[in-house]
């Protein structure tokens, strides 16, 4: 039997982008739509039988009075989910801030996701997928739209980066 890859992955995006929704939705098969905003950061874990992947998953806040913790939750991970919301291009904004920290100071060999959730939301859309696409490519990141709401393409998030982890 092979042994099993466990894999620190972390959340990481701007408040109220979706990310313990994502998290809670992938894990429990839950969503809220009065989703409390996260203190500090949540922990859960999810094993994938089939790829013998147990996937330790840190659940970071958006909120700004946060951010020094981050490196905490992200120092030893390997992968990282960087959720906006398709309905704010500041979130966007913020989410590429996170993947230039990322980049300067995370694992190099770090899987990078960029999720644009809320993807049930089309008609507020703000940000295009070609451009969230393009800016994915140039940065080396995997690109997926997500709706914790609807579960669209969740499990593919988290899925893929499975296949991508080095194995044990
Ligand atoms: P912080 O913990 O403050 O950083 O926020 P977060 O990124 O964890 O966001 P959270 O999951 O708490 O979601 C914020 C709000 O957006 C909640 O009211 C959710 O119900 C809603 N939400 C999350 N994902 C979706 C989605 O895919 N579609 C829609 N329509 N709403 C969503
Ligand atoms: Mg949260």
């Amino acid at each position: 039997l092979s042994q099993q890859t466990v894999a620190k992955l972390v959340l990481l995006g701007e408040m109220g982008s979706g990310k313990s929704s994502l998290v809670l939705r992938y894990v429990k098969g839950q969503f809220f739509d009065y989703q409390a905003s996260t203190v500090g950061a949540a922990f859960l874990t999810k094993t994938l039988p089939e790829l013998n992947v147990k996937f330790e998953i840190w659940d970071t806040a958006g909120q700004e009075r946060y951010h020094s913790l981050a490196p905490m939750y992200y120092r030893g991970a390997a992968a990282a989910v960087i959720v906006f919301d398709i309905t704010s291009a500041d979130s966007l904004n913020r989410a590429k801030s996170w993947v230039r920290e990322l980049q300067r100071q995370g694992n190099p060999n770090m899987i990078m996701a960029l999720a644009g959730n809320k993807a049930d939301l089309e008609a507020q859309r703000a940000v295009s997928t070609e451009d969230a696409q393009a800016y994915a490519t140039e940065n080396g990141l995997f690109f997926i739209e997500t709706s914790a709401k609807t579960a669209a393409n969740v499990n593919d998030l988290f899925q893929e980066i499975a296949t991508r982890l080095p194995k044990a």
